[in-house]
Parts: C-alpha cells; sequence; structure tokens
C-alpha cells in the first residue's frame, strides 16, 4: 500500500533566472552562480520532487551561449525537468538550442505531465520582442483541449507559465499578461478543478485569486522588487535577494506553496532559543 508521502505530489517552480553567458554580469548580480545555488538547493532539499519546471526568462538575452549555459548548470540536476519561455527569451533561438524542447503539436513550449492525481499544465505565454505574454487563439484552443482532458479525467489542475495574470496593482501590471480575460474565460468555461496557477515575471513574491483561483507569484533569480502599490510615486527599491523557488506540495486537496529562498542575507537564530523545534514530527496523514 503507498504511503502518504508517495501520495503527494512535489513540484518545484524556479522562474526568472536570466542568465547571460559566463563572465558577462548585469547590474552586480552575477546570475550564473546563483542558479547554480538554487540548484544546490534543490538538492539538498528537493531530489525527492517529481517534476522541476523553469517558468521563463531563462536568459537574459536570449543568446545561444547562456542557454548552452542554462542546459549545462541543470544537467547535474537528477530530476524530471521541463522549460517554458519568457519575455527575455526567443522560441526560435530557444527550439535550436533545447536537446528536446517541450512542444506542443503548433510548435509552441507548452505541455503538460499528469502525476499523482494532477495535471501540471505548462503554457507557453511568450510573445517574442514583446514584453507583455498573450496567448493567440492557437493557444487557447490547445488549452481548452488539455483541461477538457483533465476534467473528464477528474485530475486537478495547477497551471504554470511565465506572465503573472493577476493585477498586483503594481507598475509590474502595465506588462503582465494581455488580455488575461481570454485566458480567465477559457478556465472558467472548462469547469476543470484549477487548484493553483504559479507565474513568475514580477520578480516579487505574492499570493491572492485571479478571477477565484488561486494564484502565486515568485521572486525568482534575479532582483526582487517592493511591493510598489497603486498610489506611490517616485523610485520603486530593488533588492539583491531573496533569491527564491517555489515548493508545491499537493495531495489534491491540500495544496501548499512555499517560497524557498537560496539566497537570503537573514541572519540565523541561535538554535538553543528554540528547543521545542529540535526532532520535530510531522503530521501522519497515512
Ligand atoms: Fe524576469
Ligand atoms: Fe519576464
Amino acid at each position: 500500500m503507498s504511503t502518504y508521502s508517495d501520495r503527494l505530489l512535489k513540484l518545484i517552480v524556479m522562474s526568472d533566472i536570466h542568465l547571460l553567458p559566463r563572465g558577462e554580469v548585469k547590474r552586480g548580480l552575477d546570475t550564473a552562480p546563483r542558479f547554480d545555488a538554487a540548484l544546490d538547493s534543490v538538492q539538498a532539499f528537493h531530489m525527492d520532487a517529481d517534476l522541476c519546471v523553469f517558468a521563463g526568462d531563462l536568459t537574459e538575452k536570449s543568446d545561444v551561449k547562456a542557454y548552452e549555459l542554462f542546459d549545462n548548470l541543470r544537467s547535474r540536476i537528477d530530476l524530471p525537468q521541463r522549460v517554458l519561455l519568457g519575455n527575455h527569451d526567443d522560441r526560435d533561438v530557444y527550439i535550436r538550442c533545447a536537446k528536446e524542447p517541450m512542444q506542443d503539436e503548433n510548435g509552441f513550449i507548452e505541455g503538460y505531465e499528469d502525476i499523482k492525481g494532477h495535471r501540471v499544465l505548462m503554457l507557453d505565454s511568450s510573445e517574442p520582442g514583446k514584453t507583455r505574454g498573450g496567448f493567440c487563439d492557437k493557444r487557447l484552443t490547445w488549452v481548452v483541449e488539455r483541461l477538457a482532458e483533465a476534467k473528464s479525467a477528474g485530475l486537478k489542475v495547477i497551471i504554470l507559465l511565465h506572465h503573472n495574470p493577476c493585477a498586483l496593482q503594481m507598475p509590474v501590471d502595465t506588462y503582465r499578461l494581455s488580455e488575461p480575460e481570454k485566458l480567465l474565460a477559457v478556465l472558467h468555461d472548462s469547469k476543470a478543478e484549477i487548484i493553483q496557477i504559479v507565474a513568475g515575471h514580477c520578480h516579487i513574491t505574492s499570493a491572492g485569486s485571479w478571477g477565484g483561483y488561486p494564484c502565486a507569484t515568485i521572486s525568482g533569480n534575479q532582483h526582487r522588487v517592493e511591493p510598489f502599490l497603486r498610489g506611490r510615486s517616485g523610485q520603486q527599491a530593488c533588492y539583491e535577494d531573496p533569491a527564491q523557488y517555489a515548493v508545491l506540495l499537493s495531495d489534491g486537496t491540500n495544496c501548499a506553496v512555499h517560497f524557498q529562498n537560496y539566497i537570503d542575507q537573514s541572519t540565523v537564530m541561535d538554535q538553543l532559543l528554540f528547543p521545542a523545534k529540535m526532532n520535530q514530527e510531522f503530521e501522519k496523514l497515512d
């Protein structure tokens, strides 16, 4: 008989890696060793994950050397991996560089994996040359079909994409997913059980909902921005950290989204101050 842990989906989502060719640095942040630190963190804590998804902005300026570096660095992680594109990526360049790109029948970089009662639906929201992402009719039709399959199979759906669809009431909304109402109508009409959406692009951690669907964003591997909310003026602050990825754990009823920081200048407190946190046990759900 399977254990609860065997039935629990564990999904890693990394985004906004923004790699440059080795030796090139932008704004003082070298994204290659930062990405390496992310992979170290996965190796230390999450080698039991079912899937690791890289949700776009893999490179800063979509050059071949940076895509090669991306593949070289991640090759040491012995986990199933899938790759999506963001606005900093170029689909044609990526397809030329990638060994086995995930592609739908129309050539877009998207796909799905059915794991432990879930459909992990990974969408291509990139529109090369445009900061805003979007979905053409072909991609929307593809989403309609995949959601219909998930509904008829009774699968819970987790949607991953690069561009945040949910308005965060921040300047980044001016380049979030364009025409989000089109995708939202597809999701609503599907009647599929969509339990979580995760996006990158906005370089900030957020949680909330979009059209009734739980929606989270992660800050990624490059700079992180402050919550610069509607009504503010002046310059928005940017920070070197935390760099983070998301860890989703879902049993179909409980879907937790954790934000795992791998570069974080917070001071670790003395463990002796927390004796009750020695050798803690987890809730038994078997
Ligand atoms: Fe980005
Ligand atoms: Fe982006």
